[in-house]
């Protein structure tokens, strides 16, 4: 699955719930499906408040999704904006360049703690691409799609 959406706040919930339902494909239960829904929407969000100045049509968020092997679901995030300086530090729990905001700093924690694994690409100027992992059946709840 790839699609191609606008930067726009109002676009993240689109987002996260069209990964999810890209994801049923693997039978998620509702916990893992929550899961990837977190872990998308801060990643998305990211894109919207720190990658690009201010919401503008052109300024686009990448999504892509696919399974492996039937039950590892794969989704990268991926935006062309102002890229981050320093990954490793990005990285760090409460670590954020907007303080006082909404912001936590937690947004990349978050998703290491929901999904498998996480990559960050970023290059400054050119934009971020993060990549996170899944194995859907890792825990024994309701499948929703069984
Ligand atoms: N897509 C992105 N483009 C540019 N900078 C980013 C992006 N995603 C994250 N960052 C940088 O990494 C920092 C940490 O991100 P995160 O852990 O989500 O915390 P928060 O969003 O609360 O600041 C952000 O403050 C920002 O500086
Ligand atoms: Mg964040």
């Amino acid at each position: 699955m790839k699609m191609l959406i606008p930067a726009y706040g109002k676009n993240e919930s689109f987002a996260r719930n069209a990964v999810a339902g890209f994801a049923v494909e693997c039978a998620p239960t509702v916990s893992e499906i929550n899961d990837i829904k977190t872990a998308v929407s801060e990643a998305v969000t990211n894109a919207v408040v720190h990658a690009y100045e201010e919401e503008r049509a052109e300024n686009m968020i990448e999504i892509c999704a696919d399974i492996d092997s039937g039950n590892t679901l794969t989704v990268s995030v991926r935006d062309f904006g102002c890229g981050i300086e320093d990954v490793a530090a990005a990285r760090e729990p409460f670590f954020t360049t907007k303080p006082g905001e909404e912001r936590s700093g937690m947004g990349f924690t978050m998703i290491e703690t929901f999904m498998d694994d996480m990559t960050v690409d970023s290059a400054p100027g050119k934009g971020t691409t993060v990549v996170m992992r899944k194995r859907i059946g890792g825990d024994a709840g309701t499948r929703r799609n069984a």
